[in-house]
């Protein structure tokens, strides 16, 4: 058996087609700010995919690149001086940030309104409490529309989410538990990892192990959802052996080409809702 390959970028793209055309149709044009503090190599390419993937669905990306030393002052100001600009919809801090900085307490000065990551604790909330109004992370978001757009209901499947970081699989397990998922949330302290993974009707692996997940991980039939990007030679891998794990799965997706470019979709998704609201209330 050879699993079906889910095609993240190709539904991505679909997602940002509709939000290029919803906005062209609207005649607003959506702002994006992103705050980047210091230089990291993987966080330098996902600002400019976000920037060059925001400009062409016709939103307006503002960078603001602070140096490695900005301290929680310079932040702070910052934020508030985008949470009180009207023209700004949404407001990004790409992390990680550096170690000097509380991410808790920077990223809880962002208006919840316009905190389009989903990250601020006021929307991670919501989302705990499967309130509506909940701002949802754009990587879990993506994961679950994948899912759905392949397996349509998933209602009574068992997940095994592997990773429980802020800004994966908490989230996601929230997430798929208001989806009607049995959820089970495995880290580096697990015991006998193997055996629990094999349990899974679907498999998400968002840990940073470069092919943790092997064959005789995976359940026969099993959707298998790589969120790693791992840099190895100059090349991305995932948390999955992929070439192994494909013929044993049922569906997975691939890396990259697969949950990458739909988180920036989500994102981009997430900032036009925002956009709508802001100006429906104002
Ligand atoms: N770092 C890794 N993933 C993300 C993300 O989705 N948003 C932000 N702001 N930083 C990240």
């Amino acid at each position: 058996m050879t699993a079906v390959i889910i095609d993240g970028k190709q539904q991505a793209a679909q997602i940002r087609e509709l939000l290029a055309a919803e906005i062209s149709a609207s005649r607003i044009k959506p702002v994006l700010a992103v705050i980047q503090v210091g230089d990291n190599p993987a966080s330098q390419v996902y600002v400019r995919n976000k920037h060059k993937a925001a400009t062409e669905i016709g939103m307006d990306c503002r960078v603001f690149h602070l140096p490695e030393t900005a301290d929680e002052v310079m932040l702070s100001e910052l934020i508030a001086n985008l949470n009180n600009d009207c023209d700004v919809n949404g407001i990004i801090v790409q992390l990680p940030l550096p170690k000097h900085l509380n991410e808790l307490r920077i990223l809880s000065q962002i208006a919840y309104y316009k905190d389009v990551d989903g990250f601020s604790p006021y929307n991670a909330g919501l989302l705990q409490m499967n309130n509506s109004d909940a701002v949802v992370a754009a990587t879990p978001q993506g994961v679950v529309e994948l899912l759905n757009a392949s397996l349509g209901s998933l209602t009574g499947k068992h997940v095994v989410i592997i990773g429980r970081s802020n800004i994966v699989g908490r989230p996601l397990a929230d997430l798929l538990l208001n989806q009607n998922c049995t959820v089970t949330v495995a880290h580096s302290k697990t015991v006998n990892l193997p055996e629990l993974a094999r349990q899974a009707d679907i498999l998400v692996v968002a840990c940073g192990c470069p092919r943790l997940v092997r064959q005789d991980w995976v359940k026969p039939g099993a959707a298998v959802i790589d969120v790693g990007i791992n840099r190895e030679d100059g090349k991305l891998v995932g948390d999955v052996d992929f070439e192994a794990v494909k013929n044993v799965a049922g569906f997975i997706t691939p890396v990259p080409g697969g949950v990458g470019p739909m988180t920036v979709a989500m994102l981009l998704k997430n900032t036009w809702q925002a956009c709508l609201k802001q100006h429906s209330q104002s």
